[in-house]
């Protein structure tokens, strides 16, 4: 069964508490938090204030996904707010050892981010230093996208990957146009933790979403 990760960029910011009590309240494991910084994408959505007002509500694992240029600007300030992971895009640093380094240092998990067009292998040299390592299944920069079929062949490398070298141990999350259908291609090929946004908080049940999820994999 896939753990589920709902993403508080399609909530109700004005109820935002309801919402992660809702989900938390309904088995979703870990909250994923996208920061976007209107350069790497195009949308602006929130940034490290929201980690002290959201940590008190929930024990659910934050998740904090950098969709930022140069994210180790920022890294230090998310570890101490309160982030039990940050990912960040290949695509977004030239050093993106030295971002993940600068993650682990603050004890906190490290994962690294690719997009639709990045091949595994730009990720490959760092695979032995993360803990998850996130594939995104639309471009990122909004919700409500449509999922990427394309992207399940580097799951199923990954997976190779993860299975074949003793010194890998990481998670392979999924993050865009996740819903009950998408979902299983997903799992099967070894996604074990899956980000949903506006199938979740777009509906008036969200846990009835949640449970949908992981009956879909639930095999
Ligand atoms: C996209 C974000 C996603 C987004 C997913 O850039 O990284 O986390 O919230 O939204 P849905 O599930 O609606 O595709
Ligand atoms: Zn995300």
């Amino acid at each position: 069964m896939i753990k589920v990760a709902p993403s508080i960029l399609s909530a109700d910011y004005v109820n935002l508490q309801k919402s992660i009590e809702e989900v938390d309240k309904a088995g979703a494991e870990v909250l994923h938090i996208d920061v976007m910084d209107g350069d790497f994408v195009p949308s602006i959505s929130y940034g490290p204030n929201w980690l002290p007002a959201i940590r008190p509500i929930t024990n659910m694992e934050l998740d904090c996904h950098l969709m930022v240029k140069n994210p180790e600007k920022i890294i230090d300030v998310f570890a101490d707010n309160g982030a039990d992971l940050i990912g960040v895009h290949v695509e977004a640093t030239p050093h993106i050892h030295r971002a993940l380094q600068m993650i682990k240092n603050k004890g906190v998990k490290a994962e690294v981010v690719i997009n639709p067009g990045t091949p595994v292998a730009a990720i490959e040299p760092v695979l032995s230093m993360v803990d998850q390592v996130l594939v995104m299944t639309v471009n990122p920069g909004f919700g409500g996208q449509k999922f990427l079929p394309e992207t399940i062949k580097k799951i199923a490398q990954l997976n190779k990957l993860r299975n074949e070298n003793a010194d890998f141990d990481f998670d392979i999350e999924i993050d865009g146009g996740v819903n009950d259908q998408t979902v299983v291609k997903a799992y099967e090929a070894g996604a074990n933790v899956a980000v949903a946004g506006s199938y979740v908080f777009g509906a008036d049940n969200p846990a009835e979403k949640i449970n949908a999820i992981k009956k879909a994999t639930d095999f």
